[in-house]
C-alpha cells in the first residue's frame, strides 16, 4: 500500500535568493544598511514621499526581474515528489514560483504585484518593471507596491501558522528570524516535527538550539538535506 506523503514546510527569507544576486537586508552591506527603512517601507514613508517609496521598489523589481532561481530553489522543487511541500517565503520575489515550486505562500507580498492604496484587496501583477505615480486602481487611487510594510498586518500569518502545525517537517532557510510574526513560525511545529535551520551564520546554531542548524551555503546545504530527506522517505 503506498505511504501517505508527509509534510513539509519550508521557511525561507531573503538568504535564499543571495546567491541569485538578490541582496539580504541585515547582513552587512545589506538593504537596511543602504536604505533607512522609515523612508521607504513604511505607511508614513508612503504618505510623506510615495515617489521615494515606488523608486525603492521599483530599483528593487528591476533586480528580480534580472535574477534566476538558484540551486536552493531548484532543490525544493524535487522535494515535491516524495513529500506534501509548502513553502512560506518572506521574500518577495518570485523566485520560488520561478524555480517551479507548486505552493508558495508570501507573508510580506510579492514585488511583482500592486494593490490600490485605499483596498489591499485589489491587487494586480505588474507587467514592466516600474510603477508611477498616477497609476491608479479601478476605484482611482494610486497603485502602491502589494507588498506588507513595517507596522502593517500580515494578513496570511494564520494560514502560515496552520501550514506549520501540520508539518512532519519543518526547514528554515536564509532568514534571521528578526521579524515578527513571521519569526514566531518557528513555534507553531507540532511535538514530534523533525525542525532544519539553514544558514551561513555560526551564530544560528547558538540563537536556535530546537533546530538542527546545517551551516553552509543555501545552495549547498539544502540540497544535501533534500536529498538525505528524499533518501530516508524511501527506506
Ligand atoms: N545561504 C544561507 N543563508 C544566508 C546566505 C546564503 N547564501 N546569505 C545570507 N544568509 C542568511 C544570513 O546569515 C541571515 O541569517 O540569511 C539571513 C538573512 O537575514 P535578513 O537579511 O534579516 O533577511 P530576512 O530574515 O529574510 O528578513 C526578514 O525583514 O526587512 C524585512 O520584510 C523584510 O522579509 C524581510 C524580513
Amino acid at each position: 500500500m503506498l505511504k501517505s506523503k508527509r509534510n513539509i514546510v519550508i521557511l525561507s527569507g531573503a538568504g535564499i535568493s543571495a546567491e541569485s544576486g538578490l541582496g539580504t537586508f541585515r547582513d552587512v552591506g545589506g538593504l537596511w544598511d543602504q536604505y533607512d527603512i522609515s523612508e521607504v517601507a513604511t505607511p508614513e514613508a508612503w504618505e510623506k514621499n510615495p515617489e521615494l517609496v515606488l523608486d525603492f521598489y521599483n530599483l528593487r523589481r528591476k533586480l528580480v526581474l534580472e535574477a534566476e532561481p538558484n540551486l536552493a530553489h531548484e532543490c525544493l522543487v524535487h522535494l515535491e515528489k516524495h513529500f506534501n511541500v509548502k513553502i512560506i517565503t518572506q521574500n518577495i520575489d518570485d523566485l520560488h514560483e520561478r524555480s517551479g515550486s507548486s505552493e508558495v505562500l508570501h507573508l510580506h507580498g510579492e514585488i511583482r504585484k500592486a494593490q490600490c492604496s485605499a483596498n489591499e484587496d485589489e491587487v494586480l501583477e505588474l507587467a514592466g518593471s516600474d510603477l508611477k505615480i498616477g497609476e491608479l486602481s479601478s476605484s482611482g487611487h494610486q497603485l502602491r507596491p502589494h507588498v506588507v510594510w513595517f507596522g502593517e498586518a500580515v494578513p496570511r500569518m494564520y494560514e502560515a501558522e496552520k501550514y506549520v502545525a501540520d508539518a512532519d517537517i519543518f526547514i528554515v532557510v536564509g532568514t534571521s528570524l528578526n521579524v515578527y510574526p513571521a519569526a514566531n513560525l518557528i513555534y507553531s511545529c507540532k511535538k514530534n516535527c523533525q525542525k532544519f535551520i539553514v544558514d551561513v551564520n555560526e551564530l544560528t546554531k547558538v540563537k536556535f538550539k530546537n533546530l538542527t542548524h546545517l551551516q553552509g551555503k543555501a545552495t549547498e546545504k539544502l540540497p544535501e538535506l533534500v536529498n538525505a530527506l528524499i533518501q530516508d522517505s524511501k527506506s
